[in-house]
């Protein structure tokens, strides 16, 4: 099995994300640690300790990291996740305490106590926690086995024309998480994600389960279906960040290409844009240590995360 850290702010698609990491059995979650995004810190970390309850999987620790990005302040995404970060389900309380301890500190002394090159992250909110860990232990850059994020879009946006909400929300840290040059980052943009909508009859399928979990969720993608009608973006909601799990379930749900990607700091209108070189030129592709999620085999993702909530019970 994988064993991952998930790096998140809960968050109605970060909620599908810990269902699948804790589900199936390829993936070994290690632990969740949150970050100020779509809600304030505290509501995210609430957020993830009560999924974990729901899933039944009190076993994984949560740890709480960084309340605001680097350098910018915290503007939360409450029109697109209500006021809690987790609007329209009912959340169970949870009997696991908060873990003691900042998350930098605990994806730190987890990547530095672990066999190097068996770990790796997913980041499915702002970059902030992984780009302090890197600064305050730059030693896990060479033995994390691989980064794979939820963030950025090489051809479009959704929190400005040009930028994905995770990278916008901090570009520093997604600058220096891009930046570095020493582990491979698969960037599961928008591009990809916008790819995994839950549609009508996605959602009944997962209703057909009948199960409390399969409620919770099914509660959650109804909230999820109208924020984005009211937003007039789509339809039905993209479910971004499962498709990070889902990739290392099954690599093959997901098409990747190799282009060097750089974060945009400055700019009147493209700070936090995700700049893709797509034309193939330098880094030669063997040397590229990025690469962008393309194509999604809707089907088989909808498959493992049906499977999963079939899985908890
Ligand atoms: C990302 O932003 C958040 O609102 C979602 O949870 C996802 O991680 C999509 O842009
Ligand atoms: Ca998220």
């Amino acid at each position: 099995a994988e064993k991952i850290i998930l790096d998140c702010d809960p968050g109605h698609d970060d909620a599908v994300a810990i269902l699948l990491a804790v589900a199936n059995p390829n993936i070994d979650l290690l632990g969740v640690t949150t970050v100020g995004g779509n809600a304030a810190l505290e509501k995210c970390t609430y957020n993830a300790r009560a999924c974990l309850q729901q899933y039944g999987a009190t076993d994984v620790p949560v740890h709480a990291g960084c309340d605001r990005p680097l350098v910018h302040p915290l503007e939360v995404a409450d029109y697109v996740h209500g006021e809690t970060g987790l609007d329209g389900a009912e959340l169970p309380v949870p009997t696991r305490p908060l873990d003691k301890g900042h998350a930098v500190n605990w994806i730190i002394d987890t990547i530095m106590n672990n066999e190097p090159g068996t770990i790796t992250l997913v980041p499915t909110g702002p970059l902030t926690n992984i780009a302090m860990a890197m600064r305050m232990e730059p030693r896990i850059v060479e033995r994390v086995k691989q980064v794979v994020l939820m963030g950025g879009g090489y051809h479009t946006g959704n929190w400005s024309a040009v930028a994905e909400f995770n990278v916008k929300t901090d570009p520093e840290a997604a600058h220096i998480v891009f930046a570095e040059k020493g582990w491979k980052v698969t960037m599961i943009g928008l591009d990809l994600t916008h790819q995994a909508l839950c549609t009508p009859a996605v959602q009944g399928r997962i209703d057909e389960i009948g199960t409390p979990t399969a409620k919770f969720v099914s509660e959650l993608m109804d909230f999820f279906r109208k924020s984005y009608q009211d937003a007039e973006e789509f339809t039905d909601p993209p479910v971004h960040d499962p498709c990070t799990v889902a990739y290392l379930i099954d690599p093959s749900v997901i098409t990747t290409r190799r282009a060097p990607v750089e974060v945009e700091l400055r700019g009147d209108l493209t700070v936090g844009m995700t700049v893709a070189d797509l034309r193939g030129l330098e880094p030669s592709p063997e040397e590229c240590n990025t690469q962008v999620a393309v194509k999604l085999d809707f089907d088989k993702f909808w498959n493992l995360v049906i499977d999963a909530v079939k899985r908890i019970g």
